[in-house]
This record gives C-alpha cells, structure tokens and sequence, in this order.
C-alpha cells in the first residue's frame, strides 16, 4: 500500500439550525467567500494528499463549493466521531500519516497554525494532538485535560464535566491531528452512551492514552478559532478577517484611508502606491494596478483596474470590468462587462454595460449604452479616440469607429464610421419673441 503523508477531513454535516437559513452553513460567505472554501483554500495550503468534506443530506451547493475534493456524506447527524467515521470510505482506503480534522464552520483558522500542529504529531508521534484556545468559563466548549507531564489526558464535553474541570479555561477548538494508522481503529471504538447520545471524536483522546499512546495540545489565538453558528457569529468573524485583510493589504503597500470603513474580499488583490478612499466596498474578483487611486463611496466587483486609473468617487464596478492603464472613471458611472483602452475617461453620469471603449476615447456626461432590450443583451463598441457627446444614448448592437463623435443628446441607432460625426437628435427650431408673448398672455389670465 503506498503511504500518504497527509489528509485533510473537512467537517460540515451540522445543520446550522441556528443561521436560520435557507443555505447550508458552510456556504455563508465572509469577505466574498463561502466558509467553507476558507478551510479548504487554507487547508490547501498545507498541501495535503487528499482533503474530504463530510457534508449533511441537502446541502445545495456544498458539492461544487468542495470540487475537485471528494465529499462525503453523513445521512444523519450522529456526532463528530461519526461524521470522522463517514469519511473512512472516501480516503480511499489509503495509508496516512496523519489525518487533520477541521470544521466547515470555523473559517478564520490559519495555515501557521495547521502545520504546528501537524509537526507536534511528528516531533512527539501522538496519537492525537488536539488544538486549544484559551476562553475563560462559563463556556460551552469541551474542557483540555492535562497531566502532570503537560500531555493531554482527556476532552471532556462541557455536558459531562464536573464543577472542577468547567473551571478549566483550556478550551478544545476541534481541531485535531490524529496518527493515520489509529483513526479509524479509535474511532471505531468511540461509544455513544453519553448526555447526547452522540458519538464524540473527542473520545478518541482517552481511548488512545488507554492503548499506551501520547495526545498533545498546541494552542493558538481564539480569534483564529471563531466557530460560526449564528449570524451574529457571522458578523464577527468577517469583522475579524477584515482586518487581517486590511492589515496585508497595508503591509504589501496600499493605503487606506480610513482602514475600517474598507471592505475587501478574501481574493482582493492590490498593486503598489494604491489609494482607497473612505468606504469603499470591494467584492470577490478584484485586481487593482499599481498607484491607482480609488475615491470614497465606490463599490467595486469583478474587475481588473489598470495601473495609475482614477475611480470614482461614487463609481460601481460590476463584474467583467477591464480597465487599461489611467482609466478615469468619475462620479455615478456604472460600468458591467465593459472594457476601457488606455487612458479612456468616462467621468459623470453613465452606463456602460457589454461595451469596448477604444484608447483616449472620452465618454461624455450622461452617456448610455442601451444594452438590454428585455430579452437579448447587445454590444457597444467606440474606436480609439472617439468622443461620444453627453447625453448620448448608444442603442446597441452599434459600432462607433475610431476618432468618430456624437452629437450630445443624440439616440444614436446606426453605426457611425472612423471620424464621423453622428447627430441623432431633432433639429432646434427658434421662435423670436415667443417666450415674452406667452409670459404676457399669461399674466393677463392669472391677474398678476
Ligand atoms: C465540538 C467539540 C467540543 C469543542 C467544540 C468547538 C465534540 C464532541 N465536541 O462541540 O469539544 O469545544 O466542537 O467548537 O466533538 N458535525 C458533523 N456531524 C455531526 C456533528 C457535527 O459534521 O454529526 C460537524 C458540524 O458541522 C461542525 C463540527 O462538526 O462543523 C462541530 O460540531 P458541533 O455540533 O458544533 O460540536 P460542538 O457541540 O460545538
Ligand atoms: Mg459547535
């Protein structure tokens, strides 16, 4: 049999009653990401031979969000040893090393801290290290019991501890690296006559110290180890990686502003020399060029912004953004699926939706792609060094060609040719002496 050094089982059949959701609770998102693809990116990093996710009967979405991973099912929630036991088929019947565990629901938790762990079990051949945080009593977490030479002896689940061991602040986080050649022997024996009539992965500690063999603590931050249940724990987890986000991003050389009022997603990534301004809001899908500059107010997803662009303030970046080098784009301007040459502006008042604008182009004030006609959605394209007037309304599928203009105010429906000007609007017509007449007849009527 060929020998693995590691597995990865990634726990997530809770129901998650408490979320109170449609959406099974590994999916809720923090920083633009669901929990669950937190663990596994992170667990990913620590380069595992194989990684399982044990996910619950209906789950919609836990199977794609774990691919190209292996799931597994636990039909009925019967405790976390259980759940362990459910993904003895799905490792595939391979040697391991060692077989880390972690919850679907406890995203904050690092790579560092994993491969601590990973190598006690090494250095020290436990059968089982367990990761503990500090959280002083009352708390419902099951309680770390050490013996006289600091090994761990036991976990003993808040539901069954006596007085003296609740007083204990050694918390188990649930996170646990077990010998590969053990697990599933441990867990095979864990035994279910307990307050919940569960079967407890915690077990496995006492079973292993009965066999003769070694269990160790390491311990790491609580605020690595935040376990999601409600949408208050939510809340606090995602306010906990923005600021680790914020922090990176400021480290690799961005400036905030106003650091707490940014929001960032997990995969935001960030040149040299940017400037975001006070709230600004990125979602997932976000590349930012070198020294751009990114004003209060704008909301911003799926995009790509060139280097040294201006954004905003009060610009929204919708997904399929491509903006080249010292793009402009100003205030209450939408862009969707919309590509910008080098140096485009596009600064008031405009949408720009399934849209090329050339290089140099200016988009006047007002500018509109009509892109949707309630069915099909059509493209825009501008040439190179065009200016479209403001007010513009381009109906679409429409070309405009390089160095062309629009007429401001114009509904421009027919293509327009290289360095044409277009005017798609009603001819002004002047009524000498007209206003004045009106004002005096009304003035009669009115008795002013
Ligand atoms: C567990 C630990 C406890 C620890 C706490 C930390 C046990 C017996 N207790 O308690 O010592 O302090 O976590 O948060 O392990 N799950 C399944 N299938 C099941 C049961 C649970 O997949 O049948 C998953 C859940 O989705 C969750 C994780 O296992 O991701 C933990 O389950 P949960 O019910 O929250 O365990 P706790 O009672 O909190
Ligand atoms: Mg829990």
């Amino acid at each position: 049999m060929s020998r693995n050094r590691l597995a990865i089982v990634i726990l997530a059949a809770g129901k998650g009653t408490r979320m109170k959701s449609a959406l099974p609770k590994v999916m809720h998102e923090i920083a633009g990401k669901p929990m669950l693809r937190h663990v596994i990116d992170t667990c990913g990093r620590l380069d595992p031979d194989r990684m399982v996710v044990v996910a619950g009967p209906d789950m919609p979405g836990v199977e794609k969000a774990a691919a190209p991973h292996a799931l597994a099912h636990q039909m009925e929630q019967r405790g976390t040893g259980h759940a362990v036991g459910c993904a003895q088929d799905a490792l595939g019947g391979r040697r391991f090393d060692a077989v880390l565990v972690v919850y679907g629901d406890t995203p904050l938790i690092t790579a560092e801290t994993l491969s601590r762990m990973v190598a006690e079990r090494q250095r020290t051949d436990a059968a089982v290290v367990v990761l503990g945080m500090r959280v002083a009593p009352p708390n419902a977490y099951g309680r770390l019991v050490l013996d006289a030479g600091g090994d761990l002896d036991a976990i003993v689940e808040a539901a069954e501890a006596s007085p003296e061991i609740l007083a204990l602040d050694l918390c188990n986080s649930g996170v646990m690296v077990i010998d590969g050649a053990v697990l599933f022997d441990l867990v095979g024996r864990v035994e279910d006559g307990n307050s919940k009539g569960e079967f407890y992965l915690t077990d496995i500690v006492g079973i292993a110290r009965g066999d003769g063999r070694r269990a160790r603590v390491v311990e790491a931050p609580v605020d690595e180890l935040v376990g999601v249940n409600s949408r208050a724990d939510l809340a606090a987890a995602e306010a906990i990686l923005q600021q680790r986000l914020r922090a990176a991003a400021m480290a690799d050389g961005a400036t905030l502003v106003d650091p707490a009022s940014v929001f960032l997603a997990a995969d935001t990534v960030f040149g040299r020399d940017v400037v975001i301004g006070p709230h600004v809001v990125f979602g997932p899908g976000v590349t930012v060029g070198d020294r751009v500059q990114i004003k209060s107010f704008s909301h911003i997803e799926g995009a790509r912004i060139g280097a040294g662009a201006v954004i905003g303030p009060f610009a929204r970046l919708r997904p399929g953004t491509e903006l080249a080098e010292d793009v402009h784009i100003g205030n209450f301007v939408e862009l969707k699926n919309a590509q910008l040459g080098r140096g485009a502006k596009a600064n008031h008042l405009t949408y720009l939706g399934d849209a090329t604008v050339g290089s140099g182009t200016n988009i006047g004030a007002g500018t509109i792609t009509v892109n949707y006609d309630g069915f099909g959605k059509y493209r825009t394209e501008i040439g190179a060094r065009a200016f479209i007037g403001s007010h513009s309304s381009l109906v679409a599928p429409i070309t405009i060609g390089d160095g062309a203009m629009t007429a401001a105010g114009s509904v421009v429906t027919q293509n327009v040719e290289a360095d044409a000007i277009a005017i798609g609007r009603a001819r002004q017509i002047d009524k000498p002496g007209r206003a004045a007449a009106f004002r005096a007849a009304q003035s009669v009527k009115h008795k002013k």
